[in-house]
Formats: structure tokens, C-alpha cells, sequence
């Protein structure tokens, strides 16, 4: 578009302030990772880093800190022990879902979150726990969830593929069509389901079939972004009502659409992933409004990446951690009726091996 004049930020860059802290190490590697990974367009332009800050950035004193070099606040550099959060772990929460059988876990929240993780721990869990296990995703990029497929004979992996189901979609409502259809029908037809619309329509088909599937095993869905899972969410709605519509009163009652199972408290349990981070929670605590919105009551909150948990003796880290101590109380104060809480994990937690100790029962 001509704009020349580019610059690139790159916010909350992460320096170890104890390099022998395994958590703050990790967290320093992945960052340089990225930096050296930086496409080559984003790499050329001039830089700004801006050092990552031991509190939030909001109100004048905070944004002023913002130009000042990095700095440690010096009551943090006394304060190493680890905070540790007294709510459950994610092993707790594969007993409790567990426990009910069957039915449909689906995992929503931001960008970024953890959900496809989460999602694949809890998926393996719950096959460990002696369950059968649909895992289905709709995140485009979903490389993880692949990184489990296959590696265990009850744990079933696939994607909803958007081209794939239209695609199938249509080929569906050919066949079904075809006979009673002249040449010049048929290519009207597929014109027709040219539309965009076509695609709307089909990964609702088989976003309702994997929701189905919660009646007799395990489906953990891991959704995408949170706006395209508010946007099966509305399908379900306006499919719902049509449905509600057309039926005349009275046989209404013995349908079942996929809006009444998302609803109903007994088949799905909706987790929110979120990181302990002011804005996350905020983002977190409007997608449980939207839920809400829609009669879908969440079933807890699984908080990701917490430094408290993992323990940390890195000054800065710690100093961060009045604020993620801030962020839990909030949580658990005003949004969540359940609260789980992953660590920052050092290694990746990718592929079967590190998946599984997500969920194993923790010892004693
Ligand atoms: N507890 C954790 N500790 C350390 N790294 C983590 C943790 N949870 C997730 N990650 C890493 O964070 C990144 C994002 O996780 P993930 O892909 O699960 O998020 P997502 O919410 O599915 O993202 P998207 O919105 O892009 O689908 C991945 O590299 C993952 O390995
Ligand atoms: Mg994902």
C-alpha cells in the first residue's frame, strides 16, 4: 500500500535476572527463539525492544516506567520463594471429568492460550483413565493435536477442515438432489452452493455431528479463535430457532438440537483457558458473558502458564507475581465456580510423553 515508514516493537522482551532459574530460562530461550526466527521482512526493519516490566501497564506511573531501562523493584529482589496457588491441577480436573462418563468438553479462550494444549493433556487423560476419546479440532494450526494422533489405539484425532466438509457437504446434496434435477437444475444448484453461505453450513454439519458423538464417548473439542467459535455458537442459535419454528408445538419437545446440548450442564462442559494476565481475564470474562448470552453456562476455568506455579527464584519474575496472585483472586472472586492451574512449563508440552504428565495423578 506505499507505507514505507515502518517500524517494529517488540514488547515485553524477557531478560533472565537468574539465569539459573529454569523458569525464567525457558521463558528467555523461547523469546530469543522467536526473535531469531522473525521473518525476513519484519527482520529488516528498525527495531524498538521494549524490556518486559514487572507489573501491568495501566495508569501514568506504569506507562511512564515504560521508558525508564528495565528495573526490578527492589522488594522483589528479596522476595524468592514461589508462589503456589492452592487451586487443583489439571490432573483433577481429568478425575472429574472422568467421573462423568461421556459427553462433549469443549475448550475455548484467545489466541494463543493454551487451548489446543489443554485440550490434547485432557484428551490423553481421560484415554489414561481407561476412556475412549474423541479429539476434535477446528484450529487451522493445530500441529499438536497431530502430535498425540495416532499414538494411542483410543484416542481419536482429526480436524474439522472447512474446504474438506464443504466440499463433502456438497458432493452430499448432489447425490441427494440429482434425480429429480434436469443438467441445467443441477448446474443452477451448484452454483448456488458456490455461495459462502455453503461453508457456514457445512462445518455447522459437522460441528453438530462431533457434538452428537457426546452421547455415547468422549468428544474433547478444541476450538480456534474465540470469534469463529461464537460464530458456530450463533449458527446453533439460528439453527435452533428455526428448528423451534418449524415444528409444530407439541413434537418440538422430542427434538434435540446442538444449541440444547451445549447448554445443557449434564453433556457439555465448557472450559475457558486463560493466562493470569490482566487483559486474557478480561478477554476471558467477555467470552463467558457471550456464553452466557446463549444459556451456556461454563464449567471452569483453567488458568495456563502460571509462574506461581511453576515456582520461580528469577527477581523480576517474581515481582510479576503480585500480579498474577492479583488476576487468580479476581477469578476466583467474581468469574469461575472451578479453577485449575497449569504451570509454566519448561519443556514444551508437546507429544504424547509430555501431554500425559499434564494429567497424571499427581503423587501421594
Ligand atoms: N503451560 C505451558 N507452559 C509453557 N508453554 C505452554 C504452556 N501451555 C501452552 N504452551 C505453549 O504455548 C503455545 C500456545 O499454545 P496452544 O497452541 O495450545 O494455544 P492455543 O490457545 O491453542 O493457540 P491458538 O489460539 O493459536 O489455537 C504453544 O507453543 C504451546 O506449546
Ligand atoms: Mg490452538
Amino acid at each position: 500500500m506505499g507505507l514505507g515508514n515502518q517500524r517494529l516493537a517488540i514488547n515485553g522482551v524477557f531478560h533472565a535476572t537468574d539465569p539459573r532459574d529454569p523458569v525464567a530460562r525457558s521463558i528467555e530461550a523461547l523469546g530469543r527463539q522467536a526473535l531469531a526466527e522473525l521473518p525476513a521482512p519484519l527482520a529488516a526493519l528498525p527495531r524498538d525492544e521494549v524490556p518486559l516490566h514487572a507489573f501491568d501497564m495501566v495508569g501514568l506511573p506504569a506507562l511512564r516506567a515504560l521508558f525508564e531501562p528495565e528495573i526490578v523493584p527492589r522488594q522483589a529482589r528479596r522476595q524468592t520463594v514461589p508462589a503456589t496457588p492452592d487451586a487443583p491441577a489439571l490432573d483433577r480436573l481429568a478425575d472429574e471429568l472422568a467421573a462423568a462418563g461421556r459427553g462433549l468438553i469443549m475448550v475455548m479462550g484467545k489466541g494463543g492460550v493454551g487451548k489446543t494444549t489443554i485440550a490434547a493433556a485432557l484428551a490423553v487423560g481421560l484415554v489414561q483413565r481407561g476412556h475412549s476419546v474423541h479429539l476434535s479440532t477446528t484450529d487451522p494450526a493445530a500441529h499438536l493435536a497431530v502430535t498425540v494422533a495416532g499414538e494411542l489405539p483410543d484416542l481419536q484425532v482429526d480436524r474439522i477442515d472447512p474446504k474438506e466438509e464443504t466440499q463433502r457437504y456438497i458432493d452430499k446434496v448432489m447425490a441427494s438432489r440429482s434425480s429429480d434435477l434436469d443438467a441445467q437444475g443441477q448446474a443452477l444448484l451448484r452454483e448456488d452452493l458456490r455461495s459462502p453461505c455453503t461453508e457456514e453450513v457445512a462445518v455447522f454439519h459437522a460441528f453438530s455431528r462431533i457434538v452428537s458423538e457426546g452421547r455415547s464417548a468422549f468428544v474433547v473439542l478444541d476450538t480456534a479463535s474465540t470469534g469463529h467459535s461464537l460464530l458456530l455458537m450463533d449458527a446453533a442459535g439460528a439453527y435452533h430457532r428455526q428448528i423451534m419454528r418449524e415444528f409444530p408445538t407439541g413434537t418440538a419437545g422430542r427434538v434435540v438440537t446442538p444449541l440444547m446440548r451445549l447448554q445443557d450442564p449434564a453433556y457439555t462442559r465448557i472450559l475457558i483457558v486463560t493466562l493470569p494476565e490482566v487483559t486474557p481475564v478480561s478477554q476471558a470474562a467477555a467470552l463467558q458473558e457471550d456464553l452466557r448470552r446463549a444459556r451456556i453456562e461454563p464449567y471452569a476455568w483453567v488458568i495456563n502458564k502460571s509462574i506461581g506455579a511453576a515456582g520461580t527464584h528469577d527477581a523480576l519474575l517474581a515481582a510479576r507475581l503480585d500480579g498474577e496472585r492479583r488476576q487468580m483472586e479476581r477469578v476466583a472472586a467474581h468469574l469461575a465456580t472451578r479453577i485449575y492451574v497449569v504451570p509454566w512449563l519448561t519443556e514444551p508440552p508437546i507429544g504424547l510423553a509430555e501431554l500425559s504428565k499434564l494429567t497424571a495423578s499427581a503423587p501421594g
